[in-house]
């Protein structure tokens, strides 16, 4: 059983018997190593959440995977919103009356919920952003261009989104940094990064904790 007290999938399980068998100097990726309930189950427990889900498509239930590009919002998001429209929208940071000031409140109130919950040493770390390709770019842009140089090297992995290859080709090409990928091996299970860690250079590693499209995480 996993800690949400639901029986573990056969993909967890058998994403922690691959876990337990890695190997030195490498950086293993697994998918979905979780305590997630099984698909079956996500069903009745998730999908209720989700008014979206709650119709047919091509006669079957609605079943959505292109939440790294648009994702679904839950009950509790819809209503968060809607409630905000209807009692407090207004600018945030950009007014002095009531209703700018509410709602520059919890908007800083949110800023220092997301640093609490990924463990933020400071709210002011937080940095909204429209989406990821704009998160990307002010990093490549920003710290990237100010800090890399020739000799330095930039390590993506073939398996990233262009969001996150893009920048670091343009930040490579005007610092005169070296833009390298590391690839994932054969079983596609592991970003082999032995050769990155064994280089000389100073590098920038932009890789993301969880890999978003194979829903994999280094450990
Ligand atoms: C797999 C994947 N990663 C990243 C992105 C970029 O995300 P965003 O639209 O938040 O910039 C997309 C967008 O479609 C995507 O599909």
């Amino acid at each position: 059983m996993g800690s949400s007290g639901l029986p573990r999938s056969g993909l967890e399980l058998a994403a922690r018997a691959a876990l337990a068998s890695r190997s030195a100097g490498r950086l293993r990726l697994r998918a979905q190593a979780v305590d997630a309930p099984a698909a079956a189950e996500l069903g009745t427990g998730i999908r209720s959440d989700f008014p979206v889900l709650d119709q047919r498509v091509n006669g079957r239930p609605l079943v959505y995977f292109d939440n790294a590009a648009t994702s679904q919002k839950p009950l509790a998001v819809l209503e968060a919103m809607e409630g905000y429209y209807r009692t407090t929208n207004s600018n945030v940071h950009r007014g002095v009356h009531a209703l700018s000031a509410r709602a520059t409140a919890m908007y800083e109130a949110a800023r220092d919920q997301v640093a609490a919950f990924v463990g933020a040493g400071e709210s002011r770390e937080v940095v909204f952003t429209r989406n990821a390709s704009e998160a990307m770019n002010l990093v490549a842009y920003s710290w990237g261009m100010s800090n890399l140089r020739e000799g330095d090297e930039i390590i993506i992995s073939t398996a990233e989104h262009h969001s996150n290859i893009v920048p670091w080709q343009i930040v490579a090409k005007k610092t005169g940094a070296r833009l390298r990928a590391v690839t994932l091996t054969k079983d596609t299970e592991e970003l082999d990064m032995q050769g990155a860690a064994e280089r000389p250079h100073e590098a920038c590693i932009p890789l993301p904790r969880v890999q978003h499209s194979w829903g994999s995480e280094p450990s």
